[in-house]
């Protein structure tokens, strides 16, 4: 069976539905986002972090209002910007569901937390724990899995976000390496992460084989801005905010729209991913360059 995903990311919600945030009102944004997932009737939400700008109670509840509506399990992990134990707090119940690894058709989502309490920049690491469990679970599985976090892994080739990413990326991509045991060919990659960005949106055919590695997909929030990468046939994923955009210096019209994700897996272990844009009230800012996420 095909699962039908749709991942929303950064949606910065605030204390009430008229609040903004860089000009943006982040629930107007997220409602227009969701209508437009809620057409193309996704099987499940995938929320990855960011969830309220500054943790406030009242900002969940307002997620949880929108989120409901949709009647499909919502899976989420927290962002830099989140107060994880007021989250946890506030989506405990249904639709949302909380854990760090699910079963999505014949996939395994895994759900990572990269917050880091000690934070100064709002900069994200992998805690050993999980490393650990995640390395347990690669050893232990054939299924085809995807791994969410807030945090993008690797290089977005823009200084200022990069210095904001996972700081123990290397361990987490050392980790994806060994899980594929299957050609030391591919076994690429002793210095810097080597990405392969791809432009286009859309990607169903990895363009070096991992077919014993279980690892299919990295997806990630915390850039505001769409991303494709392949790394050693894994696909790595960053997504539009549903509210305001990071935009590189090549952004076109598209890039400064709210956006969210739409995945694909299918039973093989292949997907299908694009992004899908929603176009919004036409004063809506976006982030310059040089700007936190
Ligand atoms: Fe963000």
């Amino acid at each position: 069976m095909t699962v039908k995903l749709a991942q929303i990311t950064d949606t910065h919600l605030l204390t009430d539905r008229e609040a903004t945030m860089r000009g943006v009102a982040t629930w107007h944004s997220l409602h227009r986002v969701l209508d437009c997932v809620a057409e193309r009737q996704p099987d499940a939400l995938l929320l990855t972090g960011d969830l309220a700008h500054n943790g406030d109670p009242a900002a969940y509840d307002l997620l949880y209002e929108l989120v409901a509506a949709l009647q499909i399990p919502a899976y989420w992990l927290p962002g830099n910007h989140d107060r994880p134990a007021i989250a946890h707090d506030r989506l405990s119940r249904a639709p949302f569901v909380t854990g760090d690894r699910v079963e999505l058709g014949d996939w395994n989502l895994i759900l990572l937390d990269s917050t880091l309490a000690t934070a100064t920049y709002g900069e994200g690491a992998i805690s050993v724990d999980q490393l650990q469990r995640l390395r347990t679970h690669l050893d232990n599985t054939d299924r085809p899995t995807a791994i969410a976090l807030h945090h993008h892994p690797i290089p977005m080739a823009i200084d200022w976000l990069d210095t904001i990413g996972v700081t123990n990326a290397r361990e987490f991509l050392d980790l994806l390496d060994q899980a594929d045991q299957a050609d030391p060919v591919d076994q690429q990659g002793q210095g810097e992460p080597a990405i392969d960005r791809a432009t286009p949106s859309v990607n169903s055919a990895p363009a070096r084989s991992a077919k014993n590695n279980p690892v299919k997909l990295v997806l990630f929030g915390h850039t505001h801005l769409e991303f494709a990468g392949d790394r050693h046939g894994i696909q790595f994923y960053g997504t539009p905010s549903t509210c305001t955009q990071v935009l590189r210096e090549d952004a076109t019209e598209i890039d400064t729209l709210p956006g969210f994700r739409w995945i694909e897996l299918h039973p093989d272990g292949s997907h299908h991913s694009q992004v899908i844009r929603v176009p919004q009230t036409p004063t809506a800012p976006n982030v310059p360059l040089a700007s936190a996420s």
